[in-house]
């Protein structure tokens, strides 16, 4: 199989947990990482704006001849993903869909952004499914300032957790979904506050899984680590914005540091 292109775009550093998963199943193909760290977040906008944003991205995205395109946000996923159907000319591939198709269970929980939350679109695409199954989403806006930042010791974030956390263990939930591409990032501390019997899910490893049918099966899965992938790999980081903590983070999941490109997205702007 030859090399394929792909690109990826979120907000902030949260996307990078997508990339992770991919690497690690997919190390031989070529990746393009787009952060809009100038907007981040996304989940407090209303859907009029993360559209036009998503826009900007998949239209940037596009202009860099990728061969596929992967939302590696659930805010944009959640809002815009007809318009990267629409506008990419490649074969789009979206977290919720992805994760949706799994779910087994009765009572599921969903922590996501605002206006992730607010469309429902985890109930509407896990009813698609499994019909039967109760789907209960958590918001958590205090979450993504706190991540990007990078300080993952500040209590607010457990703070934080404990409230969203409260009203999924009060539902009885089996399964939680990592709603947003930044909350792996937070899977130690939430690990702590749940009981061993909830399973967290990260949509991100479904995803991967269902590249499989563009990129084949991989001969040899490269379990948690990515280290014997950094050579086969080529990735690309850009941004919006200079963000030293972007390339910090990414040093977590490439085991190098990157060199991180700022961009302009204005010229690619188009209305939907
Ligand atoms: N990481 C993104 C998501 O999955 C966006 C978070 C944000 O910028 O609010 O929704």
């Amino acid at each position: 199989m030859s090399r394929l292109k792909l690109g990826l775009f979120d907000s902030g550093v949260g996307g990078l947990t997508v990339l992770h998963q991919v690497l690690k199943r997919h190390p031989n193909h070529s990746y393009i990482y787009l952060g809009d760290t100038a907007r981040v977040p996304y989940g407090e906008r209303n859907p009029r704006e993360i559209r036009s944003i998503a826009g900007e991205a998949i239209s940037w995205l596009r202009n860099q001849q990728v061969d596929a395109l992967i939302m590696a946000c659930n805010t944009t996923n959640a809002l815009a993903y007809d318009i990267a159907l629409k506008i990419s000319g490649v074969p789009v591939y979206g977290l919720i869909d992805s994760a949706a198709r799994c779910i087994r269970a009765k009572r599921v929980g969903v922590l996501s952004t605002a206006a992730t939350a607010a469309s429902r679109a985890y109930t509407l695409q896990i009813h698609r499914y499994s019909s039967q199954t109760q789907v209960i989403e958590q918001a958590c806006p205090a979450f993504v300032p706190l991540i990007e930042i990078g300080n993952f010791q500040d209590p607010r974030l457990r703070i934080a957790a404990n409230l969203y956390l409260a009203p999924l263990l009060a539902a009885n939930v089996e399964i939680i979904m990592l709603g947003c591409t930044h909350y792996p990032l937070l899977e130690p501390l939430l690990r702590q506050l749940l009981p061993s019997h909830i399973q967290l899910l990260d949509p991100a490893r479904a995803l991967s899984k269902r590249l499989d049918q563009l990129l084949g099966i991989p001969k040899r899965t490269v379990h948690n680590s990515i280290n014997s992938s950094k050579d086969l790999a080529v990735c690309r980081f850009c941004v919006t914005a200079a963000s030293e903590t972007f390339a910090k983070a990414a040093i977590n999941f490439i085991d190098y540091e990157p060199l991180v490109e700022v961009v302009s997205l204005r010229s690619e702007s188009c209305s939907h």
